[in-house]
């Protein structure tokens, strides 16, 4: 290489590194765990009652607003996000974006889907043909992304997906959806590893594609076979990222889990037993497991109580510290539903709230001054 070539690859690499640096700052502005709610848009279907009032609002003026009315009572709530009822595929995705490129400089991303069966979490992960969702345009942003880079960096993409039902892990990708168990790495390096987990090496986004329709094929089909819906299950899609410096040979891996939860309705409220029972109490020790995790690392804790579930275990090392997590709660702006909306929205506002510092400093301020004889003002 001439010694003009040099100096302008080494302008290059600098820019490059600038780059990754200011990006990461900017999503470490926004937060590495953020708490996002989208509200489902009341379709002709789910009005089984005619008249039905809608009892979510969402603020203009706000974007991190949103309340509730039950029993005439307003609630409000504030969350990282709110995305009203309009809001597109597209626009939801703008959320996310940064987040895979994070993944392809070597970071470990999760985003879950999170809500009541119905609430549109599949909507948001996968979306239609015509219409698709975090899935699909996650995977295209990073082929492209791989494609500008090609001159600097090489990369291989694998993938696998997994169910998680009863606390029992299956391969999406084989063909008879095989229990796989989670395993502690031989290598000493203390990390994870799914003995038998099917991965598949993919080269571009038609090909990841058919992968993804696969997944979801066999999902129906195992599920008819245990008689079960895939509300009661979790559906988890990871997408190991390795790169390959091509000035200096150094590596990079970057994790995207991509995880449609399953349905978070509380079904012994309805009297449900036995078989069903024990599903609804697995989904909901796991989701709460996910709850304590998250809330735990958004308020830096030194223990994560990871093991307390398959979901957070399989999960831990992208779940962990430095890595970036966009939990989207899916709810419903229906008065029928407004129990369950309510449950998500406390579930959303305990794993976002945790950042404000501790509460005992509001509390013992907001104490001395209601048990003062007159207010502050009249003095
Ligand atoms: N934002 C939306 N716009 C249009 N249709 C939606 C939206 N969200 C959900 N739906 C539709 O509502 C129905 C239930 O959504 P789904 O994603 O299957 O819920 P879940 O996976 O939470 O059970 C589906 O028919 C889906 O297409
Ligand atoms: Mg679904």
């Amino acid at each position: 290489m001439s010694e003009a070539n040099k100096d302008l690859m080494e302008k290059y690499m600098k820019e490059v590194a600038l780059r990754r640096k200011y990006h990461e700052q900017l999503v470490e502005l926004k937060g590495n765990i953020r708490v996002l709610c989208r509200v489902k848009p009341v379709l002709k279907e789910d009005q089984q009652e005619e008249g039905q009032a809608v009892v979510v609002t969402t603020d203009p003026n706000n974007e991190s607003a949103l309340s509730v009315i039950n029993k005439g009572k307003a609630r409000a709530f504030e969350l990282d996000k709110v995305f009203h009822p309009q809001a597109t595929q597209e626009e939801v995705f703008q959320e996310i974006g940064p987040l895979v490129t994070s993944c392809i400089d070597g970071y470990h991303v999760c985003i879950f889907a999170y809500g009541q069966t119905g609430s549109g979490k599949t909507y948001t992960m996968e979306g239609s043909v015509e219409n698709p969702g975090i899935n699909q345009r996650a995977l295209k942003h990073l082929f492209n992304e791989i494609e500008e880079r090609k001159d600097m960096w090489s990369y291989t993409v694998n993938v696998s997906s997994v169910e998680i039902y009863n606390e029992l892990l299956r391969d999406l990708l084989s063909k008879d959806g095989e229990k796989l168990d989670i395993k502690i790495n031989p290598d000493g390096t203390g990390q994870l590893h799914v003995p038998g987990l099917r991965v598949t090496e993919v080269k571009g986004f038609q090909h990841i594609k058919k992968v993804l329709a696969k997944a979801r094929r066999n999902r129906i089909t195992f599920g008819t076979k245990m008689n079960q819906h895939s509300s009661r299950s979790h559906a988890l899609l990871c997408i190991t990222v390795h790169g390959t410096d091509l000035a200096n040979g150094s590596k990079t891996t970057g994790k995207l889990n991509l995880v449609d939860l399953a349905g978070s309705e509380r079904v012994w409220k309805s009297g449900a037993e036995g078989e069903r029972l024990k599903e609804a109490q697995n989904i909901n020790r796991s989701l709460l497991a996910l709850g304590d995790v998250i809330q735990a690392l958004r308020g830096n804790q030194t223990h994560i109580p990871f093991r307390n579930s398959r979901l957070t275990y399989l999960l831990q090392d992208s779940l962990g510290k430095g890595n970036k997590t966009a939990m989207v709660v899916q709810v419903s702006a229906l008065e029928s539903n407004v129990g369950e909306t309510l449950c998500s929205l406390k579930f959303a506002q305990k794993v976002c709230r945790v950042e404000l510092g501790p509460a005992h400093v509001t509390i013992s301020f907001r104490m001395t001054r209601d048990a003062m004889p007159y207010k502050t003002s009249q003095r």
